[in-house]
């Protein structure tokens, strides 16, 4: 039994790639340091982590030997497909994890309706890393099983959870900024993720939809404003020569309708992915809020921390997001920051569910829920439809 009475349960983890174990990095990634966090807390009885390979099953395997030797956790965790490739071992981890139990899916964006759609099928409450589908049709399908099979259904947007954008939600939300009149979003990531990472599935996606889409949920969820219209241009120059038929960068306009006749903003937003290898963070994000009464200016890459080794050179530390820091009673290492936190907040609210404390469709308030990403996905399919038709001015209905 966990401190707060509930029993643990079993959790089904799809995908083995850079966001769960830190594949091709020399980390660890998210999804799994948090699970470990879990199972330290007693949330998890066993992690059943399922990839479409052998080859993959077995270095996320090689990754939890040594975040076992890090944390000094001793998780109980099993690894899918076991002989062969197998896409589908995902349902053998469903059927050998006991139910009812929960389930994170971190696969490429193009696979995310598939599975999860499985998933809800089979009762399984399920958090799906962003973004959640690209097109509204599929987020109203996803929404529509979720309440025939009665299950939770959450997508993993951490920036909720990053304390930095909590404390501008409050100065929105007490009128601190006056009225709300222009986001100014800049977010890149390095040349690796498109050309070496991400190789595989670079063309079922593009920069805006993989990464622009943290800071579109991050804008509602500040705001609860309704995206009325939205234009993109992207431009074509580096990864083209390469040989990948995809924007460089994007640049997205969007016009949002605040709640009770408050009047409309604009939120602009520059994504791109070709950042120079050697830059000092894998990302780089800023954010700035303007308002009739005042300014907000978030450096969400530059957070005061510099390392520079003979190694890696000079690097920029986010010690908020995902990091592993030291036990008080000395007793390995525990994982900790805003990434963990909103994976171990849906393990916290599965547990309420199968507990009987909650029903699925208690959990709102500030989670990021499939309700929630309908506004998202109508961004996404418009900014696509822009940048098919154009550039124009797509209005949402
Ligand atoms: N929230 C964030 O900050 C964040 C960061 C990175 C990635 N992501 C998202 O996470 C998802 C995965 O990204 P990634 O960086 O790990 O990509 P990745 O390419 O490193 O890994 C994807 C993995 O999914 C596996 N996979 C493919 N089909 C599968 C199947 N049928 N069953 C099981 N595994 C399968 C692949 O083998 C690969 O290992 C994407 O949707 C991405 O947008 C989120």
């Amino acid at each position: 039994m966990t401190s707060e009475g509930s029993q643990p349960f079993d959790l089904v983890i799809v995908g083995a790639g850079m966001y769960v174990c830190g594949k091709g990095t020399e980390g660890y990634g998210t999804v799994l340091p948090a699970a470990f966090e879990a199972c330290r807390q007693g949330w998890i009885k066993t992690i059943h982590l399922a990839a479409a390979t052998k080859k993959s099953a077995d270095l996320a395997k090689a990754k939890a030997e040594e975040l076992k030797d890090l944390t000094k956790i001793s998780p109980d965790i099993r690894f899918y497909p076991e002989n062969g490739d197998d896409p589908r071992a995902y349902m053998t981890a469903v059927k050998k994890a006991s139910q009812p139990c929960g389930a994170i899916v971190s696969v490429p964006d193009n696979l995310h309706f598939d599975i999860t759609k499985e998933l809800i099928k089979k009762r399984i409450h399920v958090q799906v890393v962003k973004p959640l589908v690209s097109t509204i049709e599929e987020n109203k399908k996803l929404i529509e099983l979720r309440n025939k099979y009665n299950v939770y259904g959450c997508v993993e947007y951490h920036k909720r959870f990053d304390e930095s954008n909590l404390k501008l939600f409050d100065l929105i939300r007490q009128g601190t900024l006056g009225e709300l009149l222009h986001f100014r979003i800049n977010y890149s990531q390095r040349k690796l993720i498109p050309l070496t990472m991400f190789q595989s599935w670079v063309d079922t996606t593009n920069i805006f939809q993989y990464l622009g889409v943290h800071y579109v949920d991050l804008i509602y969820f500040l705001t609860s404003a309704t995206p009325l219209r939205v234009m993109s241009i992207g431009m074509k120059k580096y990864l083209s020569g390469k040989g990948i038929d995809t924007f460089d960068t994007i640049q997205t306009l969007i016009e949002w309708q605040l709640a009770d006749d408050k009047g409309s903003f604009l939120s602009s937003h520059l994504t791109g992915w070709i950042d120079p290898d050697v830059s000092t963070a894998m990302s780089d994000q800023r954010l700035e809020v303007i308002g009739t009464k005042g300014r907000y200016r978030s450096d969400q890459k530059d957070r005061g921390v510099t390392l520079t080794t003979d190694d890696f050179g000079c690097e920029q530390i986010n010690p908020y997001f995902c990091q592993f820091y030291h036990d008080v009673d000395g007793q390995g290492l525990k994982i900790n920051g805003y990434g963990p936190k909103s994976i171990l907040q849906f393990v916290k609210d599965t547990a309420d569910i199968i507990k009987g404390k909650k029903g699925p469709t208690d959990m709102m308030g500030l989670r990021a829920t499939f309700d929630s990403s309908l506004c998202i996905s109508m961004v996404l399919e418009a900014s696509a439809r822009s940048l098919a038709e154009n550039n124009t001015w797509v209005r949402i209905r």
